[in-house]
């Protein structure tokens, strides 16, 4: 288990984070319309490729999360995505999980599917080279939701998920995402992340997983994006780290936040406000997403021209992210021309 360990406090290493590249052919077409692209395997390809050469990301970014297409794809001169990431210092990960689908019983709700044939899975990544593993189940608040069979039924699939995992050498980031979609106020996230959190670690335990060779992926807590009352950034942060000092055992080297369709300005600020009330027992760290990509897709637009403005722009909120791992970033840089 010591490879783990030290795989896991790598991820969470002073001053860095996690790129989610792992979107499934789904999402990555969702995101390729926003910009009017066609998702071809190429220009899924070469997106990808752009986000994995940009010079200097490696400072900020200790672990990339590849989709199962995008681990066998390779860059442009032909060395294969996880050697090529591997070759800069950061560690190749991989989305295991096949998707959130109807839960029987309760069809509102989800549960994450993916485990039949796992185990064999996970040994043809470890050979492909990923390191880490993620999973994620989709907690929705609204209407009666969450219910506790929904809660336990994703918990339950996240502890064999990362018992599996650890069992390949692979270090789980187990992911229950409660989403911020719906009209509820932040303390019903409060009492739903902690609920949720609660019952991933009773199962973490009792399915025998090793806390410090595992890391948690959870959502911010904050009000429903349709609430009419927003929380400021304070009360955020201090809903946040309370929640997780209720739940989190200290064992767990890290908590890498997603962002969740934040604004990719509120996902710094809001990590930086937490990183300046340490001390934590975990590293407080991200593993975004959309909040790391955004601007580097729309400077992109799939002009290949446009790769060094889009990789400027990738960079720049890698190095914001990167200061609010340590509480030191301003908002003022998002007004001024910071060379990245
Ligand atoms: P976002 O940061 O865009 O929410 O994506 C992170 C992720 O990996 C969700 O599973």
């Amino acid at each position: 288990m010591a490879d783990l360990h030290e795989t896991a406090r790598a991820l969470v290493a002073e001053g860095k984070g996690i790129l989610a590249a792992d979107e499934s052919s789904g999402t990555i077409k969702k995101r390729f319309d926003s910009i009017g692209v066609e998702s071809t395997e190429e220009n899924r390809r070469a997106y990808r490729d752009l986000l994995f050469t940009t010079p200097g990301a490696e400072e900020f970014i200790s672990g990339v999360i590849l989709y199962d297409e995008t681990i066998r794809q390779s860059s442009a001169d032909g060395t294969p995505f996880p050697k090529l990431l591997e070759s800069k210092g950061i560690v190749p990960g991989i989305k295991v999980d096949l998707g959130a689908k109807p839960l029987a019983g309760s069809p509102e709700e989800t549960v994450t599917e993916g485990l039949d044939g796992l185990r064999e899975r996970l040994e043809e990544y470890y050979g492909l080279g990923a390191r880490f593993t993620k999973w994620r189940a989709v907690i929705s608040i609204g209407d009666g939701r969450p219910s506790e069979y929904a809660i336990w039924t994703n918990a339950h699939a996240l502890g064999r998920f990362a018992a599996l995992s650890q069992e390949a050498g692979l270090v789980p980031i187990v992911e229950p995402e409660v989403l911020m979609d719906g009209e509820h106020s932040i303390e019903e996230s409060f009492r739903v992340t902690e609920r949720t959190l609660r019952a991933l670690f009773t199962e973490l335990f009792d399915q025998r997983v090793e806390r410090e060779g595992t890391l948690l992926k959870t959502n911010m807590v904050v009000s429903g994006y349709d609430g009419t009352d927003q929380a400021d950034i304070d009360t955020v942060a201090e809903l946040t780290i309370r929640c997780l000092k209720n739940t989190t055992p200290a064992a767990i080297p890290g908590v890498v936040f997603l962002s969740g369709g934040m604004s990719d300005e509120d996902a710094t600020a809001r990590l930086n406000a937490m990183n300046q009330r340490e001390p934590h027992p975990w590293e407080l760290s991200f593993s975004y997403g959309r909040a790391l990509q955004a601007p580097a897709l729309k400077a992109w637009g799939g002009d290949e021209s446009n790769v060094e403005a889009a990789q400027q722009a990738y960079l720049r909120r890698a190095k914001f992210n990167g200061a609010a791992r340590t509480g030191s970033y301003a908002p003022d840089w998002e007004r001024e021309q910071v060379p990245a």
